[in-house]
């Protein structure tokens, strides 16, 4: 959740580290600081709220230094005050920490290095990883050995990066649990949480491995388990298009990947689906070809909006394969005992690959002795790393902390895991595959037309914009959409919003209905479809209910529906796919309308109060 990014190099290191934290701001905005070392003199500079208060504060108090170390930071321990910003000092000031993660810990090593005679000033668990790490560079260890020392006394998860003043042009960072990632130049070498922090610098990277140490030199990198054993991580190079870290002409990050869909949906199928074979391809797995036959059930745990996804893909994959499918929170599944078999497809579906409680849910699936799969966003993250088997959804960074591209994307790899289970099922023929390949490839341009609405729902906001509360609904495909959209407009405009299945309305929320509540109604149809048709004629109903209690309708529905837009308030048309793949344009409008509706509140979209992307702590 916090930001970490650390050089050494001959670039200015206060504008590389600044660089660094703006794009990282989007983890953690409570605080920020940084430290940097000049000629042997160690400066910090720090301060509360975003980023732009450290930047005033640098331009007030300006420092230069050859190699520094910057943080901004999601609070968890202490609250977000500078005193409690990043880095964090030992007891002689010649050492700093910056810290992602939780030290469950802090407080016996806290009470045993006060016994010893240590002064914390901080109520941070970082301020006692940093007292640990200078007792033993104090005791005479060079500085990575009492990195490594301090490390052995932890317990909880922790990416570290730590400099000594007295130990030039050397950083030292650290893994357990959130990520670390070495970006390597030429002659300056790099620190970072997540790599959209250094790839205007390089695309070459290592990802440290829980319970790695990198040593990290202008002109080299060394790496070593916790233990001090030299290890040989491999190097990476990262696809990912600097640009696409930069908002691009967009007034914010949110808005310009909602604009990147159909991009985004177009790279997660290529080279994964052929017309002309009827067939889709996974990417290599470590799971037999036997054993995907033998699946009797999968299990998808994921948080938030991957919960939507897989919710989505509940529908999907027990419509074309045939199986059944149990979605669960990651948070609740790994404090269950949940029932799994070696015949059950564990799926863990997480934008970042970090969410702590989801790569919970996949260690325990593991444990348990079944195969896993991942959907997930960020090349060389845990998730990616650990599972049997992963399925990369190619949407790029995803910086806005409300996620949208990766969401539709989720959706499009669930669905190529549908039909991949189907073929190997034999629930769905090459041509059926054929059929939904048709459909899958249709899909950007049709959100391209989705996007069209852009400007009438931007209008549309202003009359909504000052409501306290909203209410979303759907059925079948569309249900989780619906949850989705409530989401969305939660996170970044604060208005209590909820999602139910519209059927639901009798058995409590119609109770909530009057003049001011706008209802939006999620309600695509696919003509000549049987099922779809009598979900829509059953949802429709629910609209001509929720009118004629003076409900305000909002109505989600296929280019051409004269039915609904004869009932609603207010219609956004969306165009005609398969009732399956409706799922994926419906949440477009949705997204756009949170959006709007955010911006003419004032709110600040990319970066909503008490969020952060990446949940790496529970
Ligand atoms: C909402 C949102 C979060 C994430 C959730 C899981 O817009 O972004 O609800 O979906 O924190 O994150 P990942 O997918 O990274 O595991």
């Amino acid at each position: 959740m916090c930001g970490i990014v650390g050089y050494v190099g001959a670039k200015p290191v206060v504008s590389v580290l600044l660089d660094g934290l703006k794009r990282l701001e989007y983890r953690g905005y409570d605080s920020a600081g940084l430290a940097v070392v000049a000629d042997g003199q160690l400066e910090l500079r720090r301060a509360s709220g975003k980023l732009y208060n450290l930047e005033a504060v640098i331009q007030r108090a300006p420092l230069t230094g050859s190699y520094g170390i910057g943080h901004t930071r999601w609070a968890t321990h202490g609250r977000p005050t500078e005193e409690n910003a990043h880095p964090h000092r030992d007891a002689s000031g010649r050492v700093v920490v910056v810290h992602n993660g939780i030290i469950e810990n802090y407080l016996s090593l806290k009470r045993a290095l006060e016994r010893e005679g240590h002064t914390f000033v901080t109520q941070t668990d970082t301020e006692v990883i940093a007292h640990l790490i200078g007792k033993y560079w104090q005791a005479g260890l060079g500085l990575a050995d009492a990195v490594r020392q301090a490390i052995a006394e932890l317990s909880g998860m922790f990416a570290l990066a730590v400099i000594s003043a007295d130990e030039p042009d050397v950083i030292v960072a650290a893994r357990f649990g959130p990520p670390v990632i070495v970006g390597l130049g030429q002659g300056e070498n790099f620190v970072a949480s997540d790599v959209t922090a250094i790839l205007q610098h390089t695309r070459e990277v290592v990802f440290l491995e829980d319970g790695q140490v990198a040593v990290v030199r202008p002109s080299e990198v060394t790496f070593t388990d916790f233990a001090g054993r030299p290890v040989t991580p491999p190097v990476q190079r990262v696809t990912w298009d600097p640009v696409l870290a930069e908002k691009g002409g967009f007034k914010h990050f949110m808005l310009k990947e909602i604009h990147e869909q159909p991009h985004a949906i177009r790279e997660t199928l290529a080279g994964r689906v052929s017309l002309d074979e009827g067939r889709v391809y996974l990417d290599p797995t470590d799971i037999p070809d036997a054993d995907w036959q033998a699946f009797t059930r999968l299990v998808i745990p994921a948080c938030g909006t991957s919960w939507h996804a897989a919710l989505v893909g509940k529908v999907l994959i027990e419509e074309l394969a045939r199986l059944p499918v149990e979605v669960d929170y990651a948070s609740e599944f790994r404090y269950r005992n949940p029932l799994l078999d070696e015949r059950t497809l564990v799926v863990v579906i997480t934008q970042s690959g970090e969410t702590a409680d989801t790569l919970a849910a996949l260690r325990e699936a593991k444990q348990r002795g079944c195969h896993t799969f991942a959907i997930c966003n960020v090349p060389g993250s845990m998730a990616a790393r650990e599972a049997h088997g992963v399925l990369l959804t190619h949407a790029g960074p995803e910086i806005s902390v409300a996620s949208t591209k990766a969401f539709t994307s989720q959706i499009v790899a669930l669905y190529l895991l549908a039909l991949h289970l189907g073929q190997c099922r034999g629930t769905l023929s090459p041509t059926a595959v054929m059929k939904h390949v048709e459909q899958l490839l249709a899909l950007p341009v049709k959100l391209e037309a989705a996007l069209e609405q852009d400007a009438a729902i931007a209008e549309l906001s202003r009359e909504f914009f000052r409501a306290s509360d909203f209410l979303y609904l759907g059925r079948g495909v569309n249900f989780p959409i619906a949850l989705e959209g409530a989401l969305k407009l939660k996170e970044i405009s604060y208005i209590h919003a909820e999602g139910f299945p519209a059927g639901e309305m009798k058995h409590g929320p119609n109770a909530l209905i009057d003049e001011r509540l706008p209802v939006v109604m999620v309600m695509p149809r696919e003509v000549g479809h049987a099922a779809s048709e009598l979900r829509y004629e059953k949802t429709l109903s629910n609209l001509q209910e929720v009118k004629a209690r003076d409900g305000r309708v909002i109505a989600i529905v296929t280019e051409g529906d004269t039915e609904a837009a004869g009932l609603a308030e207010y219609v956004i048309p969306i165009p005609a796919t398969s009732e399956l793949l409706s799922a994926v344009l419906a949440v477009v409008p949705l997204q756009l309308l949170a959006y709007h509706i955010a911006v003419r509140r004032g709110c600040d979209v990319d970066q909503p109060r008490n969020l952060a992307k990446s949940v790496t702590v529970e």
